[in-house]
């Protein structure tokens, strides 16, 4: 089931009246509604004419009418007419609907752009945001609207979009992170605010890397939902392919299902993943193993020596390469050497995986020493 019955009847209705927008209708002459609406000197009425200047909807020769309905030729106020299509003020609901005309059209929209999605009123949907605003009437959930704001649409690759990748966190956290707005709600509202602490974070905002996940990553842009149990490791392995394929491999794996406990989340968090140290591992204060480990059982014993046998690596692999410093400043030929020391380093970086069998650091470790 989609739109509830009240919606579908106001989608018939608006679509019983507006005319079909077409590219050679988006080359008409100026609105008389933007000639008004900058005149009448009422913030409310005014700032949503201006602002629509630089909107991409405007860009690609829309107007008012477009979303809105009504005459754009008649200069009085006989323009909002809802005998010419004006719906007024959209509802929550009715956004949906209003941006889906398009958006959801294949046909329309292969005229502009034939690589651009149409499924996002689909996607929506199947979201918690669109089954609680279309099935639940909730109407403080996130509507079209709610994320791109109506005036000032922009693609997310633009850097002034409500949705680039600097940009949607705060777009989210806009009703996430308000304690007040949430009230009422069972989830917690500490998801900007704890992502903001991440490594994630800080890649993207400092190091301008944006391949590192914002909100929508990891929850999709239009089907949000808090990724489930079952598939956290999917989310994270989408980047992290490579611990993905072992971890799903691991003992853990398999216990965590069956403990309901969220993968990769139950180490490393899921808004405030930090950067990973050898610190997390074995059974010291900062160590998430002692979580569900102690000295005595079979796991605590693996984390202590494995902790135990990195430090050892690491300490072992800073002194070969000082020396190889040493000699190199002192003017020997240390390719090979250097060669191999990487080699022990990749192992090293390897090892850190504490699902990992610590036998394949220890025998490259031996072979090369
Ligand atoms: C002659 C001036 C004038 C013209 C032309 C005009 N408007 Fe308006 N518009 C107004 C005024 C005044 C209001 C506020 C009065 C009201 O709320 O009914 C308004 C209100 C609106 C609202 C807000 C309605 C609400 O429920 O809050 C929308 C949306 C709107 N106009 C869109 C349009 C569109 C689209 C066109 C062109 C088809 C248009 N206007 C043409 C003067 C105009
Ligand atoms: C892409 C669709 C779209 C276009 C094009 C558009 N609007 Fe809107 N407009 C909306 C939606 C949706 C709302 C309801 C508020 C919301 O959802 O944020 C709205 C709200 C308004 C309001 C009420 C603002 C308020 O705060 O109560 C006015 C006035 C308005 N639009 C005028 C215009 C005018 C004038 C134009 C042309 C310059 C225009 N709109 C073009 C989608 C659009
Ligand atoms: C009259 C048809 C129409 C309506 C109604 C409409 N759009 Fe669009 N929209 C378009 C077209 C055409 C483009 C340009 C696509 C392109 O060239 O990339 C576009 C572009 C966009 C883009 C940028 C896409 C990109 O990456 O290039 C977003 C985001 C968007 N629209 C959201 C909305 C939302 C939200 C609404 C409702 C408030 C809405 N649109 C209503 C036709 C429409
Ligand atoms: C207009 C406010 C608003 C905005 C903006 C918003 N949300 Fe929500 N969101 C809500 C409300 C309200 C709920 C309902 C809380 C609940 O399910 O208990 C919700 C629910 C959710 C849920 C839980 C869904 C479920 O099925 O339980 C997730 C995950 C979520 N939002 C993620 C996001 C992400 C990611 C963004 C930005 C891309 C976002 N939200 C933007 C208001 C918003
Ligand atoms: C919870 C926030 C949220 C809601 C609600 C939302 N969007 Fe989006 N939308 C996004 C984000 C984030 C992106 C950017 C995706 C990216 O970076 O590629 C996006 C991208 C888009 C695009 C560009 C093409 C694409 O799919 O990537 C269009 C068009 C669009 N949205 C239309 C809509 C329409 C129509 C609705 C209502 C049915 C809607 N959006 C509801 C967050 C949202
Ligand atoms: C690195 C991936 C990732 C990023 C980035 C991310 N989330 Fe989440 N989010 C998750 C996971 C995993 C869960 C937990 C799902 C579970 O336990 O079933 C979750 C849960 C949620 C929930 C449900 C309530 C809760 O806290 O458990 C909301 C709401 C939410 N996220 C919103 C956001 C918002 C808003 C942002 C951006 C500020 C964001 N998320 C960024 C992965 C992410
Ligand atoms: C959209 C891609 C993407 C997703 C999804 C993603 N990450 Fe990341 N992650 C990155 C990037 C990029 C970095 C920074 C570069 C690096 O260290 O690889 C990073 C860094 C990290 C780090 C720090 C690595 C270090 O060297 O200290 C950890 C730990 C991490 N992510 C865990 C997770 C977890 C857990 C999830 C799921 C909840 C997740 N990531 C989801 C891309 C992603
Ligand atoms: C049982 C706890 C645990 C689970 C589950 C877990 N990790 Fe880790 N992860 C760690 C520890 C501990 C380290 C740090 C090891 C070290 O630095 O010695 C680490 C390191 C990392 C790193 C940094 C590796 C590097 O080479 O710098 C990334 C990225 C990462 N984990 C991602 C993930 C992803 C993705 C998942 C799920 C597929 C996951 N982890 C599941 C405990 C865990
Ligand atoms: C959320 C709880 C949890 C956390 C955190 C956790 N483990 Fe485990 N671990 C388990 C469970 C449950 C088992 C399965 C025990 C069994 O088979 O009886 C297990 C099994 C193991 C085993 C296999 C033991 C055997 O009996 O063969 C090793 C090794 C291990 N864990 C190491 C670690 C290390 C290292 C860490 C920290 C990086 C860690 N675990 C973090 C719950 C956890």
């Amino acid at each position: 089931m989609g739109v509830g019955g009240t919606g579908s009847l106001l989608m018939l209705g608006f679509l019983a009246v507006v005319a079909w927008p077409t590219p050679a209708a988006a080359q008409a002459p100026p609105e008389g509604c933007v000639a008004c609406h900058l005149e009448i000197g009422d913030d409310r009425l005014v700032t949503p004419a201006k602002e629509f200047q630089e909107d991409i909807h405007a860009g690609k020769g829309f107007g008012c009418t477009a979303c809105h309905g009504g005459d754009p030729k008649a200069a009085g106020m006989e323009a909002m007419d809802p005998a010419k299509g004006y719906i007024g003020k959209p509802g929550r609901q009715q956004v949906v609907q209003v941006c889906g005309r398009c958006h959801s059209d294949a046909r329309f929209m292969r005229q502009y752009n034939p690589a651009l999605r149409v499924d996002q009123v689909a996607e929506y949907r199947t979201s918690g945001h669109g089954r609680r605003l279309l099935e639940a009437g909730d109407t403080k959930v996130a509507t079209c609207t709610s994320c791109h704001r109506a005036h000032t649409i922009r693609p997310p690759s633009d850097p002034r979009s409500s949705v680039h990748p600097l940009m949607v966190a705060e777009t989210c956290g806009a009703c996430h992170g308000d304690a007040k707005y949430m009230k009422g709600y069972p989830v917690p509202t500490d998801q900007l605010e704890k992502y903001r602490r991440s490594v994630h974070w800080k890649m993207l905002s400092v190091k301008g890397d944006l391949s590192a996940p914002t909100c929508n990553d990891c929850h999709g842009n239009h089907g949000a939902a808090p990724p489930g149990v079952s598939w956290v490791g999917n989310v994270c392995g989408q980047c992290h392919t490579v611990m993905a394929v072992s971890f799903a491999k691991s003992r853990h794996a398999k216990v965590f299902a069956q403990m309901g406990s969220p993968g990769c989340a139950t180490c490393h968090e899921n808004h405030e993943v930090t950067e990973a140290g050898d610190e997390m591992l074995g059974l010291g204060a900062a160590a998430v193993c002692t979580r569900c480990h102690s000295p005595e059982d079979r796991g605590g014993k693996t984390a202590a020596a494995m902790r135990e046998q990195i430090d050892t690596l690491r300490a072992e692999y800073d002194k070969a390469h000082t020396i190889l410093q040493k000699a190199e400043h002192a003017g020997m030929e240390v390719s090979q050497a250097q060669f191999e020391l990487n080699e022990a380093k990749n192992a090293l970086v390897k090892a850190r995986g504490p699902w990992r069998n610590c036998s394949s650091v220890e025998r490259v470790w031996r072979s090369r020493w």
